[in-house]
């Protein structure tokens, strides 16, 4: 931290003065670490430097929509020649880039039918849950301990609850996620064991009359990895109970090692689809997909007013972010992009392997396709309570050394890799982590 704390003076300067006019000198609260985070400045690549002018590689890409590395000539020229064209960055009015980008999601993702664009994650996974429970006329929701889902009160219980105060892993209790919540909206959360087969199919069984939708991540954390037949089991069971399944692929989506999702590596389709992050290249943004008797719950032609879920967004389906997105998933569908994505994002991981057992540290680099997550533990991370026992204070110690020596990421949360991620990015950044990890061993 000493070291952090010199290298990064202007940044403590700059968090004085933010902090007069923003609580914790950040605009959202995941974008604070102690004491102060760094305030970047500029970006070229793969690489971004601060206020004080150090340079890192950067491995935060945006918490994960920067898969093509910080402003992609292909993504640059696209959103330039999209407002040239138009004459405006947004009309508000329909556009046609609208249903040509549903057009081409619903290819990548043959089950959906229909698609809706919003201007991020969070109302992605909100409009779909709330289409689900116009569709199911029941207002409970189920989702899974530790899942993610965006910074509304009703996903938000349960994302990271103290486990003292969440109950037997077998039946987790609903824990509220933010000072706030009502009581209404713990009861109509439903908390299921990310894994575990038979106590997720005890308590969907049990519960199957009142849920509106099970929704998951089937990558938890972007690190977290389902076992393939318990995400079948899921399927199969909301499937037989007739409960829409929603993926939430905000994060896992083009961030597997194939282009599409996990449903698409795994094979298991769900009934409606959450996307967000890599699809506006970027931009804010955010799309849910589903089967059409679903998704027309929202459909102003199909339902009247009084028979309709509301769907609204000024800015949804952006142009200017929809030309990023089309164009990140141009690079992204070419041919070598995810074999080269695949092999630098391995290379990475299995350094970080290698340093870690070479060195006796009871520690892993986990997770699929350019996501990884650096783990002080020896047991299996098959949950979010597996993760949340991993030692956090050699986690700490390994974050802060890397960030004093220049590679760039969020404290305590995963890493994500781009294409413009180099061989020599790769080898700096495990040169940096075994020099740390010999520091931590003295
Ligand atoms: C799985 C998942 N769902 C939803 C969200 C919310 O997305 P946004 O931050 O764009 O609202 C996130 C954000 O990290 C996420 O990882």
């Amino acid at each position: 931290m000493a070291e952090y704390n010199a290298k990064t003076k202007r940044s403590a300067q700059w968090f004085e003065t933010a902090s007069k006019h923003l609580p914790g000198g950040v605009t959202g609260n995941v974008k604070f670490y102690p004491p102060y985070p760094v305030y970047l400045k500029k970006a070229k690549g793969s690489h971004v430097w601060d206020l004080d002018g150090n340079e890192y590689i950067d491995y935060m890409l945006c918490f994960g929509p920067l898969i093509l590395g910080h402003a992609h000539p292909r993504v640059v020229e696209a959103v330039r020649k999209q407002v040239e064209q138009d004459g405006t960055h947004i009309f508000g009015a329909p556009h046609e880039l609208e249903a040509k980008m549903a057009e081409r999601l619903k290819g990548i993702f043959p089950f959906a039918d229909s698609v809706r664009f919003t201007n991020s994650g969070l109302e992605a996974t909100m409009h779909s849950l709330r289409v689900a429970k116009g569709f199911r006329k029941k207002t409970k929701v189920a989702k899974f301990e530790g899942a993610y889902h965006g910074c509304y009160d009703e996903v938000l219980c349960s994302l990271a609850p103290a486990e003292s105060a969440a109950g037997p892993r077998a039946s987790p209790k609903t824990v509220p996620g933010s000072y706030g919540t009502s009581e209404t909206t713990v009861e109509n959360v439903l908390v299921l064991p990310y894994n575990d087969i038979e106590n997720s199919v005890r308590i969907m069984r049990a519960h199957k009359d009142e849920l509106a939708a099970v929704i998951m991540e089937p990558v938890q954390r972007g690190f977290v990895v389902p076992d393939i037949e318990f995400l079948r089991v899921v399927r199969e069971t909301t499937r037989e109970l007739g409960i829409p399944l929603i993926f939430d692929e905000v994060m896992s989506g083009f961030r597997m090692e194939v282009f599409g999702g996990a449903c698409t590596q795994y094979r298991v389709e769900p009934d409606m689809i959450c996307l967000g992050k890599i699809i506006g290249g970027g931009f804010p943004s955010g799309a849910f997909l589903g089967k059409r008797d679903i998704m027309d719950m929202v459909n102003p032609v199909t339902r009247a007013k009084d028979q309709r879920v509301f769907h609204g967004g000024t800015f949804n389906g952006h142009p200017t972010v929809l030309s990023a997105g089309w164009a990140t998933l141009d690079v992204l569908q070419e041919p070598k992009t995810y074999p080269y994505l695949n092999r630098i994002s391995d290379k990475l991981r299995d350094g970080f392997n290698d340093l870690f057992s070479r060195m006796g540290f009871e520690a892993r680099a986990i997770g699929p396709g350019s996501t990884f997550n650096l783990v002080f533990s020896k047991g299996k991370i098959g949950d979010y309570r597996d993760a949340a026992r991993a030692d956090a204070k050699l986690r700490q110690k390994l974050d802060y050394g890397m960030l004093a020596r220049g590679l760039h990421f969020h404290p305590d949360k995963p890493f994500y890799t781009c294409t413009e991620h180099s061989d020599n990015d790769v080898a700096r950044t495990l040169s940096v982590a075994d020099e740390v990890l010999k520091k931590m061993k003295q």
